[in-house]
């Protein structure tokens, strides 16, 4: 086959990935744990020997830093490969905090490797994935995923490991967009400074084992309010470690405040809903799927857009 089509959805740490051992491999400093979600998606499409390279994202052509990332992805699958095509939409804000890095590398990886005539296991196509942006090794699977750091230097065992589906709990993701638009500073860039300058980085990185364990062990309970406290504890540790990077880094804009504090009063008005944030302004809340509703009401006059999300299923191609 030269031509194929796959359809991945973002995921959502719930424990957090910050930091990386390895920069050219997308090597983790910790390991994470992620809920693939409903709802958005990227889909790709590779033409594997096309008439020259060519990539284009929600149909304009991407920057060319974004472009040659693409491309030296292609590189990585064969390094003798022919000149690809590469269309690429997403039903959702791009580079704005929302996991469309993961959605995107985990469909390319897929559709790339296909067309290519390679036929590759998940957990190969998440080793693959993951060097294009780490966390898109979590996208292969649906519902819940663990990201084990791994130990060896060529990162063969650091991939994405599917925990139980979440189709049996009735849980819900709404997610709060405040403001689109470019992070100020990359994923990458950021972890590098936080690793070199945040006094707090190897507490980070010390403390993120107790959190996967117990984020696990609630997930086993299905006890969402265990799992929306240790989340809530990872996220906001992730962002200290980024405030006292130097210069600090600060991905909130004054809108996410003002959702961490509504979400405060709801838990106070005795809703469970719990908040996360990544390297972006938006907040995504934890909550049971039958307070979704309510919770999206009240985040609506904080917001730009919300959607209730519910968790979804794994990365496959289109026939
Ligand atoms: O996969 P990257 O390089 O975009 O890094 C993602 C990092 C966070 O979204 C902030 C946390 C995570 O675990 O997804």
């Amino acid at each position: 086959m030269t031509h194929a089509t796959a359809i991945a959805h973002p995921n959502i740490a719930l424990v957090k990935y910050w930091g990386k051992r390895n920069v050219r491999l997308n090597l983790p400093a910790v390991s994470s744990l992620s809920l693939t979600l409903s709802h958005y998606r990227t889909q790709t499409e590779v033409r594997w020997d096309a008439p020259r390279d060519v990539v284009t994202l929600n149909g304009h052509p991407p920057s060319k830093a974004q472009a040659a990332r693409v491309f030296a992805f292609l590189d990585r699958i064969d390094g003798a490969r022919p000149p690809c095509a590469v269309h690429s939409d997403n039903n959702f804000p791009a580079g704005a905090g929302l996991a469309s890095s993961a959605s995107g590398f985990a469909a390319l990886a897929l559709a790339a490797t296909t067309a290519a005539g390679q036929a590759l296991d998940l957990t190969a196509l998440s080793v693959l994935a993951r060097q294009g942006s780490g966390s898109a090794c979590r996208s292969l699977w649906g519902g819940f995923v663990e990201w084990r750091r791994g130990e060896e230097e060529d990162g063969t065992d650091s991939h994405g490991i599917p925990l139980e589906g979440a189709d049996d709990w009735d849980i819900a993701m709404v997610a709060a967009v405040v403001h689109e638009g470019p992070k100020p500073v990359g994923s990458t860039a950021g972890m590098e400074r936080s690793r070199e300058t945040s006094p707090y980085y190897g507490e980070w990185v010390q403390g993120a084992d107790a959190d996967l364990q117990e984020a696990k062990a609630a997930i086993r309970a299905r006890d969402l309010q265990r799992l929306g406290e240790v989340m809530e504890s990872s996220t906001y540790k992730m962002h200290a470690t980024m405030h006292t990077s130097r210069p600090p880094l600060l991905y909130w804009h004054p809108g996410t405040v003002q959702i961490l504090h509504e979400v405060a009063s709801m838990r106070a008005d005795g809703l469970g809903a719990w908040s996360t944030m990544d390297a972006g302004p938006q907040v995504k809340v934890l909550c049971a799927r039958t307070d979704a509703p309510q919770i999206a009401r009240r985040l609506t006059p904080h917001a730009t857009r919300v959607d209730v999300l519910v968790p979804g299923g794994p990365a496959r191609l289109v026939p």
